[in-house]
């Protein structure tokens, strides 16, 4: 299976990042073609300040690396190393209409939340994922549950183009972890943990104990002091028993039972701990990359020279089949 997935280059990259797509990109690198891409045009969408954006960029290369991402094994790319993308997002542009664009619920959020920063790209944002995954043929899309509706259009979107001008794209799908798809804030458990919001609300992949302990002890629990796994009427708890599981490999009945009668005090201090040891091999993967820059230059570089082979294969098809000499 061919799998492509990417992250925004946008800020500090957090646990539900993780547990929502790159934890099963891991396990995907061991026997698919595996392509994973640090979407900087994509970034380029909210407010940023070009110096963070370099940094940014390199950080997210650390984490993929860090977090386990195999360069022999996968293609770890910058998306504005192929310039593929951009010109695809715009042969898309032609036959995405209007309506589609406005519908998504993220370019609703994202309007909501910038009102000061609504741009045309804000609006195209689907079209340039939707070129990403189609430009590589892509079978498999592991990504969190807010991505679903951008693939299902993307899916949309090959339907249209393979009816309007003769096959060439393959119709790929999401793929979604059956837990963790959508893991919630600490501050506020109905809405997604985000990057971009309040760093209270996130644990950071490289998070120091010391933020870890605050962070969770400060956690948002629901009233009553049972642990229960029940994402309606407790969702503080549950969010964090999603998390305990997923970090643990213990089931939530496991955990439920363990926890029996144990109050949240003692659930949240040994969720501490376990996300100070599971979290510190990234740190100190981290620390020994910080000094290797150009090692992690050469295999963006190498993998940027290895994802325009297939890019460019693709455009070839689409501009004959569109008309384009
Ligand atoms: P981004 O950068 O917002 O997020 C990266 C990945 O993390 C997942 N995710 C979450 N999963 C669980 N719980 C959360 N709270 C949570 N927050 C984020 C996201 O679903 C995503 O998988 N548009 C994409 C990037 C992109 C892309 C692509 C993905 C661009 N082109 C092509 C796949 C294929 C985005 O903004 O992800």
């Amino acid at each position: 299976m061919r799998i492509f997935s990417g992250i925004r280059p946008t800020g500090e990259i957090h646990i539900g990042n993780y547990l929502g797509a790159i934890k099963n990109w891991i396990s995907l690198q061991e026997k698919n073609e595996c392509i994973f891409c640090i979407v900087d045009l994509h970034a380029l969408t909210t407010p940023y300040k070009p110096k963070d954006l370099e940094k940014n960029i390199t950080e997210t290369a650390i984490v993929y690396l860090a977090a386990g991402l195999d360069p022999t094994k996968c293609i770890l790319f910058v998306q504005s190393d192929v310039k593929e993308h951009a010109e695809l997002a715009w042969l898309l542009g032609t036959i995405t209409s209007l309506g589609e664009l406005k519908r998504m619920t993220q370019f609703k959020e994202k309007i909501r939340k910038h009102p000061e920063y609504i741009n045309a790209s804000l609006l195209n944002y689907p079209l340039l994922m939707a070129a990403d995954i189609l430009l590589y043929q892509t079978d498999l899309v592991p990504v969190g549950k807010d991505q679903q509706q951008h693939v299902e259009l993307t899916r949309e979107i090959a339907r249209r183009f393979n009816r309007k001008f003769g096959k060439v794209f393959k119709e790929a799908k999401v793929l979604l972890p059956k837990m963790g798809a959508r893991i919630m804030s600490l501050q506020d458990p109905r809405k997604k943990m985000s990057k971009t919001d309040d760093p209270k609300e996130y644990i950071e992949l490289f998070a120091k104990p010391t933020e870890i302990r605050k962070k969770i002890m400060a956690a948002v629990t629901d009233p009553g002091k049972e642990i229960k796994y029940n994402p309606t009427k407790k969702p503080g708890i549950s969010n964090l028993l999603t998390i305990f599981s997923l970090f643990s490999g213990k089931s939530i009945k496991e955990l439920e039972k363990e926890f029996k009668g144990k109050g949240y005090e003692r659930f949240k201090k040994s969720l501490v701990k376990l996300l100070i040891n599971s979290l510190e091999p990234f740190r100190r993967k981290r620390k020994e990359l910080l000094s290797r820059e150009v090692y992690i230059k050469e295999i963006l570089q190498k993998g940027a020279r290895r994802a325009r082979i297939i890019a460019q294969s693709t455009m070839q098809e689409v501009r004959k089949k569109m008309g384009l000499i």
